[in-house]
Order: structure tokens, then C-alpha cells, then sequence
């Protein structure tokens, strides 16, 4: 390993990393630091870069291309890791795994390293990732390969050679964040039964002291949040505005064992006001703008697509087709959706399409009932034809343990039941 371009977080431990590849390898190590939002961005990381000893220190902006092209798709796609998990810190990866391999070029790097443990998901994602787009990289990780330092060794590490310490007071809980979420774990959390106590959250008020609940209406164009009470946003103020209101709100938290990759189950604790709202919103114009069909095959296409991308394969064929089927079954979820941010929960509470396919001649029960009720009964009639047959030849089913596969146990001899008639009737 001649150059390596290192995944620079500006923390203590990949600052310790750039001295520690130069020492272990002779490398020359170069510094790629992205900006993804959510005050991921430390002040002054080029200066601590060059303190360890770095030749270069890439700075990259990547806040709108992380909106528009890595958080949007899976908005879009309603896809939640395991039902739960926006999955934040799993969409930031590749968009870093390519900026890493397009720095290893543009620098002439035979390999690029990152600050991960071999425990996780991320380590993954970046291996898989990089090797994805440039299979002649090596991809080093100091953790993973002998780095591993307490906090205080790595104190001791940094003093001893001159690396400018960051002067962020040391956290019990292992964060990342960026414009999509927090995630915090490890410490306390690691015991599934404790409550996650107040000083995990820093983006979110208590939901019990929340102000008095707010509606806000967010506007779509083709699955995109475009507008927030009609005012029109780019994507990364969109997210930082719903950020703010929400977390006051206390809109965002989320308590989550997850089946990580590598096989464990871990316990996880994520603050992800903005994400929680727009997934509730664009959920609800869904379902007044697409077909039962669409919608039931999108809930498929969400799972696999949240599964992919929490698995490191975003580089992956299916991963592009997925998100070109998503992409082209949004083109008419465009409308507006009202929320209100109530002491943790964001309500829905309303929503409206140009587009909609509800029809309020068709629902009512009111005057101006536009549907045929005549016409159910030749319907069900059809609809209820392989039902009839089926249990005319094998009898209705209604148990599936037991011996019996026919439904025989009667229902109404085991429930307490009452009689009335004109002579035994309460009067
Ligand atoms: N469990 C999440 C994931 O794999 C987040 C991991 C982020 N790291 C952290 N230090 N909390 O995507």
C-alpha cells in the first residue's frame, strides 16, 4: 500500500488512524471528509487532518446529492429497515464508498480505509461497496486489523505525536449521524429492557414536554416532498425545516432490535424527526393516488429495497432496477398531506391529490350514492363461485389444527348465550 484515502470522520479515532496507516504501512494517506448533513461536519477537520499527519484533506459538500439521490429514492419507496429503521446511516455509505474510489483515483491510491469495526454493517457496506466500483482497491480498516484503542491509548496516541485532539467531550454511546437520522447504540442501550435515558437524544424533546400540537402540510410532486405550508423548499432545507418542528414536538424517536448482517442482534435508538413525518405523509398519498395492486406490490418492492441497501449492496443490478420501478410508479403520488405533530406521534389527519383515485360519489353512504348495490350481488356471486365449490367437495375450513381438516367444532354450544322470547323477555 503506497496511498491510501482515508474515510475522515475528524473524530479521535480516525484521526489516530491517519498516523496509525502511515506508521503500519509507510502510507501515504490522504483524508476524504463528506458532508451529509445533520452537523455531521466537524469545524476544522482539514486543520486536524494535516496535525496527523495527512498530504491532503478532501472536503466534500454532499448534503443535496444525499437528499436527491439516496434518501428520496427510499422515501419514495416507503422502505424501512425491519418495519422500523429510515435507514440513515446505511444510505450515506455508498454515496462515500464512490466518493472514496473517485478520490483513490483522482490521487493515484491503491487502497482506501475506513474507521469501522469488524462487528458492524458498515464495514460491510464500504468493502462491498468499493470493491463493487473498483475491485482492484484494497480497502483497509484499522479497527479490524489490530488498531483497536481505548479511548484514553488513543488520547495517549494523538498527545504523543502532535494529532489535535477534537474537543467533543466523550460520549458513553457510539453516534453516527447525518441529515436523515441519528443513530446511537452501545452503553446503556445494550440492555434491551433499560429505558433509553435522556441524554441519548439531542434531537427530539421529551414527548411529554412538547408544546401544544401544530399541523403542518407538506406537498408532493411524484413522490418527492417539494413544499412545507406552501412554502417551496430544496431538498436539504425541506428535511432541516420538518428536523426542527418535529424534534420540537418530540416527533422521531425510535427504539429498534435490529438483525444486523453479520448475524447479531443489536439494539438501536434513532432520532429521525424529518424522516418519521415525510414517511407518514407519503404513505398517506399513496393510498389515495395508487391502485390496491400498486400498493400491494410496492410494500414488496419497499422491504427488499430497505433489505439491499441495509445489506451493503447498493452497487447491485436489482438495487437499480428496484429503484427504477419505484421512480416509475411515483409519477402520480403528487398532492398534499397534513400532519399534526402531537407530544411524539405525527398524526395524519389529512390529505388531498389532483390525482386522487378516491371517488366521494362511489364511498358515500350519503345522498348521491353513486354505486350500483344491485350489482354486488352478481358480483359476489362470481367473486364467492370457487369458495362454494371448494366447500361443497371438502367442506368449509375453519381449523387448521386437530385432526379434522373440515370446520366441525361448533361455535355457538361453547359461547354463553341467552334466549330471549315474549315470555322470558326483561320487560
Ligand atoms: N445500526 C445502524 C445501521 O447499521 C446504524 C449504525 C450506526 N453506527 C452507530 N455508531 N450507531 O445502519
Amino acid at each position: 500500500m503506497k496511498k491510501v484515502v482515508l474515510a475522515y470522520s475528524g473524530g479521535l479515532d480516525t484521526s489516530v488512524a491517519v498516523a496509525w496507516l502511515q506508521e503500519q504501512f509507510g502510507a501515504n494517506v490522504v483524508t476524504l471528509t463528506v458532508d451529509v448533513g445533520g452537523g455531521s461536519m466537524r469545524d476544522g477537520v482539514e486543520r486536524r487532518a494535516m496535525s496527523a499527519g495527512a498530504s491532503r484533506a478532501y472536503v466534500v459538500d454532499a448534503r443535496e446529492r444525499f437528499a436527491t439521490d439516496f434518501v428520496w429514492p427510499h422515501l419514495q419507496a416507503n422502505a424501512l429497515y425491519q418495519g422500523a429503521y429510515p435507514l440513515a446511516t446505511a444510505l450515506a455509505r455508498p454515496l462515500i464508498a464512490q466518493l472514496l474510489v473517485e478520490v483513490a483515483r483522482r490521487e493515484g491510491a491503491d487502497a482506501v480505509a475506513h474507521g469501522c469495526t469488524g462487528k458492524g454493517n458498515d464495514q460491510v457496506r464500504f468493502d462491498v461497496a468499493v470493491h463493487a466500483l473498483d475491485p482492484g482497491l484494497e480497502v483497509v480498516a484499522p479497527m479490524r486489523v489490530g488498531m483497536g484503542l481505548s479511548r484514553e491509548q488513543s488520547i495517549d496516541y494523538a498527545e504523543a505525536r502532535g494529532i489535535e485532539i477534537p474537543i467533543t467531550k466523550s460520549s458513553p454511546y457510539s453516534i453516527d449521524v447525518n441529515l436523515w437520522g441519528r443513530s446511537i447504540e452501545t452503553g446503556v442501550l445494550e440492555d434491551p429492557w433499560t429505558a433509553p435515558p435522556a441524554d441519548v437524544f439531542q434531537w427530539t424533546v421529551d414527548p411529554s414536554a412538547a408544546p401544544a400540537p401544530v399541523e403542518v402540510v407538506i406537498a408532493f410532486e411524484g413522490g418527492v416532498p417539494v413544499a412545507i405550508d406552501g412554502e417551496r423548499l430544496d431538498a436539504v432545507d425541506l428535511i432541516d425545516r420538518l428536523h426542527a418542528l418535529a424534534g420540537a414536538h418530540g416527533v422521531g424517536r425510535i427504539d429498534h432490535v435490529e438483525d444486523r448482517l453479520v448475524g447479531i442482534k443489536s439494539r438501536e435508538i434513532y432520532e429521525a424527526p424529518a424522516a418519521v413525518v415525510l414517511h407518514t405523509a407519503h404513505r398517506a398519498l399513496e393510498g389515495l393516488t395508487l391502485t390496491k395492486d400498486t400498493l400491494r406490490f410496492n410494500r414488496l418492492v419497499a422491504d427488499e429495497l430497505a433489505r439491499l441497501t441495509y445489506d451493503g449492496l447498493w452497487f447491485s443490478a436489482l438495487h437499480r432496477d428496484l429503484r427504477g420501478y419505484i421512480a416509475s410508479s411515483q409519477r402520480v403520488v403528487s398532492g398534499e398531506v397534513r400532519i399534526r405533530l402531537d407530544h411524539g406521534t405525527a398524526v395524519l389527519v389529512g390529505r388531498r391529490s389532483p390525482l386522487s383515485l378516491y371517488d366521494k360519489d362511489l364511498a358515500t353512504y350519503d345522498e348521491g350514492d353513486a354505486f350500483d348495490h344491485a350489482a354486488a350481488v352478481g358480483f359476489i356471486e362470481i367473486f364467492g363461485l370457487p369458495l362454494r365449490v371448494e366447500a361443497a367437495r371438502h367442506g368449509a375450513v375453519g381449523k387448521h389444527h386437530g385432526a379434522a381438516w373440515a370446520w366441525t367444532e361448533p361455535l355457538l354450544e361453547s359461547l354463553p348465550t341467552t334466549v330471549a322470547d315474549p315470555a322470558t323477555a326483561p320487560a
